[in-house]
């Protein structure tokens, strides 16, 4: 720095010292933090055919399939049931039952359809399951009086500040080979998720002809393995609107919408793309790019009052789901989450978010702690710097998808980037208590114990203090 310093100085009087100083400042301010240098087998993501076994339809008359649940209500007592009958509707059913008790209770759904251009889809139905104990585990039954499938789950505990949680990360997942790949490392990690944070992108349907919606049924069953028997929380990502008007689809997010439910009333929105959600340790806030976030529009009207609400001494942990990345330094999508940035992160740091998740680029980085909200237009102030109050940003959008990795990165690596790997693989966010948290990303091709990058969290309310990470590379 002495030596910069000096330069500086004489820089300042002699243009062509000036020149050079600019020169070593870049290099000396821009100095990033890690990119792996990670050595990984570049080969196509490929979706898995139709035929695979992944995708089979389970046997019997009607059988309910693409069975799928997520939390319903704000809290963590109730959950919604969601499956799929292709012959017939069926039962609305649910039959469910705690662990060990002989008390059957049921609840009835709702079944609707929809077509998609050429495209109808089976019987959808969800059914909201309520008043459910907390820290239970529970049985439930659908296909109700023709092909009976059970399963089952457990609930959250208590809403409360030193509960502890662990949520899995899973982003842009699709159904290539590695899509299965990340999900079967998701399921053989040691430190187990008790339910999926999933940041948008689920099937990638909309890559095919006319969108063929056949792709959203075999991404369903794919899934069905996890998540029938954990909360997935959604975000929508650009492949969910599926705005096709070449085809005559002008409605955006209308598979999604019809397949995948989220308790979004229950937080006061009027949108389920965007809404809250207690669990646990944990406040998580889910938030829609696609959604207008501008001011005075819904999104922002309910970002605005939802915020002040977060009570950090029942719930510490302040997590944002949203699916394009605001720090992103891959040439991909580059700068796509900027506008939305401007409008909400003075926000984010004035609230203390711990963490924001963002899938969209196919790759992994995670942030310094960091803020860019100094910028008033005349000012020039319009850089990211250092803050304690700002959350970390993650980037897990690396799930597995057919369209492949993102591996050209921005250079030199930015100062706020902390690490950075184009790798697929998942997330792992283990709440211990108030203060504490581990974090681990888990790249594929290692064995399920092995965390390629990992960090302490200290909860921006409780425990504000400047962390440290460790990554292997
Ligand atoms: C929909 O149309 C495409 C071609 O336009 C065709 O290949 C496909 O078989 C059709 N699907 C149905 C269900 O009719
Ligand atoms: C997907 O992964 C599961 C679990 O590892 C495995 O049993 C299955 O054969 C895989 N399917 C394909 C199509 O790779
Ligand atoms: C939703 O609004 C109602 C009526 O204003 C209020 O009673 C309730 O607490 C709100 N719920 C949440 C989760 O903000
Ligand atoms: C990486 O992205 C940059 C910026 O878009 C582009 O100029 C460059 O050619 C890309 N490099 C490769 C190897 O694709
Ligand atoms: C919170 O968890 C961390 C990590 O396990 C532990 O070191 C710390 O003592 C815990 N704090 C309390 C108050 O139990
Ligand atoms: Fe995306």
């Amino acid at each position: 720095m002495g030596l910069f310093r000096g330069l500086s100085q004489i820089g300042s009087t002699f243009c062509v010292f000036y020149v050079l100083g600019l020169i070593l400042n870049q290099a000396l301010i821009c100095h990033g933090g890690t990119t792996s240098n990670f050595v990984r087998e570049v080969e196509k993501s490929i979706d898995m055919p139709l035929d695979s076994d992944v995708f089979s339809v389970p046997p019997g008359y009607n059988a309910p399939q693409q069975v799928h649940i997520t939390q319903g209500d704000h809290e963590g007592k109730a959950m919604i049931v969601s499956w799929v009958t292709m012959e017939e509707p069926g039962s609305d059913k649910v039959v469910y039952w705690r662990e060990k008790s002989k008390d059957k209770r049921s609840a009835k759904g709702k079944m609707s359809k929809y077509k998609y251009h050429n495209y109808t889809s089976g019987y959808i139905h969800h059914c909201t399951l309520r008043n459910l104990k907390y820290d239970t585990k529970y049985y439930y039954e659908v296909g109700v009086g023709q092909t009976p499938r059970t399963f089952w789950f457990k609930t959250p505990p208590k809403v409360g500040p030193d509960v502890p949680y662990t949520f899995g990360l899973i982003g842009d997942l699709g159904q290539s080979y590695d899509s299965n790949s990340t999900l079967t490392h998701y399921e053989q990690n040691p430190v187990k998720g008790q339910a999926v944070l999933f940041v948008g992108d689920l099937s990638y349907a909309d890559n095919y002809p006319n969108h063929d919606n056949r792709r959203w049924d075999s991404w369903a069953r794919f899934v069905e393995r996890s998540v029938a028997y954990q909360p997935w929380i959604w975000t929508a990502g650009n492949h969910e609107i599926d705005f096709a008007p070449e085809i005559g689809e002008t409605k955006p997010f209308k598979p999604f919408k019809n397949r995948y439910r989220t308790p979004y009333r229950a937080s006061n929105s009027t949108a389920p793309f965007w809404y809250s959600i207690k669990r646990g340790p944990a406040y998580i806030i889910v938030l829609s790019t696609y959604s207008a976030y501008g001011k005075y529009t819904p999104q922002y009207k309910w970002l605005e009052e939802e915020l002040p609400k977060v009570d950090r001494s029942e719930t510490p942990w302040l997590i944002v789901l949203v699916h394009s990345p605001w720090y992103n330094s891959y040439n991909y999508h580059y700068m796509e989450g900027e506008s939305m940035r401007v409008m909400y992160e003075p926000w984010f740091v004035e609230h203390k978010v711990d963490i924001v998740f963002a899938g969209h680029v196919h790759a992994y980085e995670r942030s310094k702690r960091i803020s860019n909200i100094g910028y008033t237009i005349v000012n020039g102030e319009c850089r990211p710097v250092e803050d304690q109050s700002a959350p970390v940003y993650i980037t897990i959008g690396d799930g597995g998808n057919l369209e492949g990795l993102a591996t050209n990165m921005t250079q030199p690596q930015p100062f706020y980037s902390a690490f950075r790997e184009a790798s697929f693989g998942h997330a792992i966010l283990d709440i211990k208590n108030r203060t504490h948290a581990f974090y681990s990303w888990h790249r594929n091709q290692d064995g399920s114990a092995v965390k390629a990058d990992s960090m302490w969290f200290f909860n921006r309310f409780w425990h504000p203090v400047a962390e440290t990470s460790s990554a292997v590379i």
